[in-house]
């Protein structure tokens, strides 16, 4: 069902029950009872969703209870479930909600929650980000090793004390590994936004250990790890980060960089998927 207002945006919500109303709708739409796998399509990575396999059912996210209209270019706010040659049933969700469009951390993740709520038991989160190593030129697929989550933000209400050690999975970074031997991974920053980071905050970034910058993921990763997911991160470094390149950053540079590495990187993901 399509809401004028968002559910989520009551307080008095429980954005657990909102995600399982959400799962219902899917289940209704699609005819599929349970998805296993979960992935969103960050800028780049869209492909992906018809090389994975048979797209058997596909709507506009508006469609499902919670989900908001995309507020970006590059995003395809489409939801679909598609079904691997190898039989695993793959919800793709094309319609991501940004923490720098300020509605809060439970819109952030109502994805992550609703795709748990499906059954899905890996959650595959794409994005389109900056680089710091100097070796990634625009292009370079990059697995996600661990995060730092810079939003001072969280998807986590009251005292719950998730544990993210290897929140992003070795298990499926060394899958992914298999597929393409090549893959590096690195440490990935989710700043607020939408303002890309200064030079001085990419530095920091880089001093407190991190390697990729990015406005997403982080949280959505949390909640994945809350609903007991494992979870799959991989960023697409669609520009070296502020200060690391010269010129200035621009979000046509980034849909861009996207566009031209989208055909070798969402065939590589879906091997990957097709691998789990
Ligand atoms: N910083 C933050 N987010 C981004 C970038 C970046 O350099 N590139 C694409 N998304």
């Amino acid at each position: 069902m399509s809401h004028a207002i968002n559910p989520l945006d009551d307080p008095a919500a429980d954005p657990f029950e909102i995600a399982a109303q959400a799962a219902d709708d899917i289940a209704r739409l699609t005819g599929v009872p349970r998805h296993d796998i979960a992935l969103t399509l960050g800028s780049g990575w869209g492909k992906s969703a018809e090389l994975v396999g048979e797209t058997t059912a596909s709507f506009p996210a508006t469609e499902v209870t919670g989900f908001s209209a995309p507020a970006l270019e590059g995003h395809v706010g489409t939801l679909r479930s598609v079904l691997t040659p190898r039989g695993k049933r793959v919800l793709v969700i094309g319609a991501r909600t940004h923490f720098y469009e300020g509605h809060g951390p439970r819109r952030v993740v109502h994805s992550v929650r609703t795709a748990a709520a499906t059954g899905a038991r890996t959650m595959v989160l794409t994005n389109g980000a900056g680089g710091i190593r100097h070796t990634w030129k625009p292009g370079t697929p990059v697995l996600i090793s661990d995060h730092i989550n810079l939003t001072g933000a969280s998807p986590l209400e009251g005292a719950t004390f998730i544990d993210l050690t290897d929140l992003y999975s070795m298990r499926l970074r060394d899958l992914a590994r298999s597929i393409d031997p090549s893959l590096d991974e690195g440490v990935y920053c989710q700043f607020r936004g939408p303002q890309y980071e200064t030079p001085a905050e990419v530095q920091m970034a880089k001093i407190i250990g991190g390697h990729i910058v990015g406005m997403s993921t982080a949280l959505e990763a949390i909640a994945a790890r809350q609903a007991g997911m494992e979870v799959l991160g991989m960023s697409l470094i669609t520009n070296m980060a502020a200060g690391i390149q010269t010129t200035p950053l621009s979000h046509q540079e980034v849909i861009e960089a996207g566009r031209e590495a989208e055909p070798v990187i969402s065939s590589l993901l879906a091997r990957v998927i097709g691998a789990m």
